[in-house]
């Protein structure tokens, strides 16, 4: 076939299969952590594990169930509610990381892929406190990234 359309990212890494494999990983590290897990609202982790998995197939290239069933990403503005500092990122990282291993991809592959989580990782972070359950934990927005410098 000469006009065969380019594949995605979301099918030159396997699909469907692969992106169940990688955040089946990565929850089950989230599962013995004991920062992050208290995080999870519900006691199932299923539900996260589901939206984490359709919103990475769709940035990827794949199917768009993540927009047509839970809107626009906005992600930074959906971990607000959450208590995002250095820490949970590095815990959030090692985790990804084995399981990004797991999937055991072609090198370049696998950098895009990290990259990108690195990328993202860093950006979600939204305080600095060590501890507490929210960015407002000490007040309305306290502790969360300043949006100006003079705040
Ligand atoms: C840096 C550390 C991070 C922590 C501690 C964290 C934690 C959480 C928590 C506690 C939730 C709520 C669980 C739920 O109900 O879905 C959540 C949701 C979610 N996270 Fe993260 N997250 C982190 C980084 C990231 C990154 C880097 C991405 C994307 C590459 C991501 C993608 C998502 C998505 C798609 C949802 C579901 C949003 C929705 O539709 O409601 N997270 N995260």
């Amino acid at each position: 076939m000469t006009d065969a359309v380019p594949l995605s990212f979301y099918e030159e890494i396997g699909g469907h299969d692969t992106f169940v494999r990688l955040v089946d990983a990565f929850y089950r590290g989230v599962a013995e952590d004991e920062v992050l897990k208290p995080m999870y609202p519900e006691e199932d982790l299923g539900p996260a594990k589901e939206r984490l998995t359709l919103f990475l197939e769709q940035y990827w290239g794949g199917p768009t169930t993540y927009s047509e069933t839970r809107g626009h990403p906005r992600l930074r503005m959906r971990h607000a509610p959450f208590h995002v500092n250095p820490d949970a990122r590095d815990r959030w990282l090692a985790h990804m990381r084995v399981a990004v291993d797991e999937l055991e991809l072609p090198p370049l592959h696998e950098a895009t892929l990290w990259d990108y989580l690195l990328r993202a990782a860093h950006a979600m972070v939204n305080t600095f406190e060590p501890t507490g359950i929210g960015p407002t934990s000490s007040g309305r927005d306290g502790g969360s990234l300043p949006l100006h410098p003079s705040t």
